[in-house]
């Protein structure tokens, strides 16, 4: 997909990996709208891509994803203010086992509800133009991390919610593509919050099983998982596809398929 003139929305655009997203966006021409709870690191960053890219190309709006109404009225903003919208990635998350509800509702609830309204203002049956719905997992998504089973329930809930969507969207013509990156550990705020005990909750004792898996696997910067995110919002030829993000580069998850689970179910 070719960017330049685009409108995207990225949320938990303020800082992290929101962020790296919505730079490689606007280096490629793009229109960014930048979706956060935290306000001074939102204008920070606007005002740091105003710099560097000119003041008419982002936006920031105060956005809660837990909240249908801040949601609507942020997409609605972004329609007033470019014209419309063609890419929408549903980024913001946290990790806190201390909170397990608050945790479902920005992960799962969060990237549910922002999936719907993006397919809402992008499907061709609404007068959208299509487009590209990309959902940020995690490997915690294909895969159990022992020290936060309830990030772990949310991340296979993007990954499951995100196939089946890809799935409808195809059978049902909206004319939009729905994929998901599944990064390993990358170093940003969300990364210290299994050191800390108010985060971690119960399984703040497993830190050094933690510690272990960080060690066996390694750590990603941002700029590494922005770069896997230019090469799937590029890549016009994929839907319901999660891009595995690690140490070694990028490579699209084989998922098995009904009839390999059924094989297997009779061995
Ligand atoms: N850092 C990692 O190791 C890692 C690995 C795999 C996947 N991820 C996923 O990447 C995404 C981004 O995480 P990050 O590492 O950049 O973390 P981060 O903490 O640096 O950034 C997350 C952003 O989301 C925002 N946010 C939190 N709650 C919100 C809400 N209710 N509404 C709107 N915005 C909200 C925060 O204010 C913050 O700006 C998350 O979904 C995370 O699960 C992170």
């Amino acid at each position: 997909m070719a960017l330049n003139g685009k409108v995207a929305v990225v949320t938990g655009g303020a800082q992290g990996l929101g962020k790296g997203f919505a730079e490689v966006l606007l280096r490629h021409g793009a229109k960014v709208s930048l979706f956060d709870v935290v306000e001074d690191s939102g204008n920070a960053t606007k005002t740091a891509f105003d710099k560097e890219f000119g003041p008419d190309r982002t936006l920031f709006c105060v956005c809660d994803v837990t909240s249908e109404k801040q949601f609507t009225d942020a997409f609605q903003k972004t329609v007033q203010s470019f014209g419309g919208i063609d890419i929408v990635c549903n980024n913001a998350g946290i990790i806190n086992e201390t909170d397990w509800e608050k945790t479902v509702a920005i992960n799962l609830s969060g990237v549910i509800r922002g999936t719907y309204l993006a397919v809402e203002h992008l499907k061709k049956q609404n007068g959208g133009r299509g487009g590209v719905i990309i959902n940020i997992a995690s490997m915690a998504g294909l895969g159990p991390l022992p020290t936060c089973p309830v990030y772990t329930a949310t991340k296979h809930g993007v990954v499951g919610f995100t196939r089946a969507m890809a799935m409808a969207s195809e059978y049902g013509g909206y004319g939009v593509r729905l994929n998901m990156i599944c990064p390993i550990f990358v170093r940003t705020g969300l990364l210290s919050s299994l050191d800390k005990e108010e985060r971690a909750g119960d399984f703040y004792h497993l830190r050094d099983v933690n510690q272990k898996i960080m060690e066996r696997f390694g750590t990603l910067e941002v700029s590494d998982v922005a770069k896997a995110f230019e090469k799937l919002v590029l890549d016009e030829s994929k839907n319901g596809a999660a891009l595995y993000v690690k140490t070694e580069g990028a490579d699209y998850v084989k998922f098995p398929t009904q009839e390999d689970i059924e094989e297997k179910s009779k061995q």
